[in-house]
């Protein structure tokens, strides 16, 4: 680790190597991974494409959808033959009820798409009844909260169907899980699906593993970093194709491949329950150091909730983004754009998409790095 002012903090988690030999761990696997009823994707889009494909909305029918949302969730519902309608997310990144039951009588939507972001729950009590009192079916989009959950039922198996992105909070290559909660079954999609190219998933696995590496020893992680790069781009430069995580875009072509064998290997050795509490343990310890300044909400953190990041309001994100990172901090633009024709001047969603920014409290993080993390917050902070 380097010392100073200095400390390299990757946003995602990272691999150890030392986890392709870890016995296989007995505590029992968490909701979705425990589902009789899921599928792996490579990532989580193309299990919704996948789900509204199966569901037949080719012919256009409605899904009502949140105007902040990340894109590839919103890209993956249009191509599979969608409409899409927006209800607004408010400051609290709560959904806006009553937008949602205007919209229903104006458009007589078939689905509702939800998001439970960072890990809080959206109120589901009040959701089912409008589901239920418009007959509209409910999809819960999990991607930011995998091990949360909701008056004691893991967020993603309230709706009728969910879907999970596992490597957001797991050092997975890659994974995305499609779940359905329908009774009696069915299976979530019946699609057969494909490999991926070893290469690819090779790719992300040494890059997970080289961040584990920097965290430890920075100049031998950042040299191997570069080599890293330097091979990635003649392997571009001889079209060699791989296909990448964590990027924004959807493509159709792609939209069946599965889950790699190395992250179902994977899958099997974490301790969830660890994971957990350390994501809640550093995030209470952030959110103390910040005293409510600067943070979203005075959010509480309640049993329920599995954090994914620490939610930083600043004034400029690309400026705070860069002077966290020249401090080794990593942190993701929490959804500059989206959806074109979701944005709406002076709507919360524009005032989110300009402030928010994702600062990493996941469980490779230590107390000194956090430490590290919350002396250089104030500077950036709103
Ligand atoms: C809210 C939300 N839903 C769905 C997705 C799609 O996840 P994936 O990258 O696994 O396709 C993302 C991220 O891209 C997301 O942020």
């Amino acid at each position: 680790m380097a010392g100073g002012d200095y400390m390299y903090i990757p946003a995602w988690p990272s691999l150890n190597p030392a986890f392709f030999v870890h016995p296989e761990h007995r505590q029992s696997a968490p909701f979705p991974l425990n589902s009789p009823d899921s599928r792996y994707f490579y990532v989580a889009r193309n299990g919704i494409y996948n789900l509204f494909r199966r569901l037949g909305f080719a012919n256009g029918e409605v899904v009502l959808a949140p105007d902040y949302h990340h894109g590839n969730e919103i890209y993956a519902i249009r191509a599979a033959g969608a409409s899409i309608v927006y209800y607004t997310i408010q400051h609290n990144l709560d959904l806006d009820l009553d937008a949602v039951i205007r919209l229903c009588r104006t458009h007589h939507p078939r689905a509702l798409y939800i998001t439970h972001f960072i890990g809080w729950p959206q109120p589901m009590h009040e959701i089912r009844k409008i589901c239920n009192e418009n007959g509209l079916m409910l999809i819960e989009d999990c991607a930011l909260s995998f091990l949360s959950s909701h008056g004691g039922a893991p967020l993603g198996s309230l709706g009728d169907y969910s879907v999970f992105c596992l490597y957001k909070t797991l050092p997975v290559p890659n994974g995305g899980v499609l779940v359905s909660n329908k009774r009696g079954g069915g299976g979530s999609v019946g699609t057969e699906l494909t490999s991926c190219s070893p290469i690819s998933v090779a790719g992300r696995s040494v890059e997970l593993m080289l961040q584990w590496l920097r965290m430890r020893h920075e100049w031998c992680g950042r040299a191997l970093f570069a080599t890293k790069r330097w091979i990635g781009s003649s392997l571009s430069a001889a079209s060699v194709e791989r296909v990448p995580v964590g990027n924004t875009g959807f493509d159709a072509g792609a939209a069946n491949l599965a889950m790699s064998g190395v992250s179902q290997v994977l899958l099997r050795r974490f301790d969830y329950e660890w994971i957990r509490n350390v994501r809640r343990r550093n995030f209470g310890f952030l959110q103390e150091a910040l005293s409510g300044k600067g943070t979203l909400l005075p959010w509480k953190l309640t049993d329920d909730v599995c954090p994914l990041f620490f939610p930083l309001l600043v004034k400029d994100k690309r400026q705070a983004a860069r002077a966290l990172w020249s401090k080794g901090i990593e942190t993701v633009e929490f959804w500059n754009n989206g959806d074109p024709e979701a944005r709406r001047d002076g709507f919360p969603a524009e005032f989110l998409r300009r402030h928010v920014l994702e600062v990493p409290i996941h469980q490779d993080l230590t107390l000194d790095h956090l430490d590290h993390v919350a002396k250089q917050m104030p500077a950036v902070c709103i």
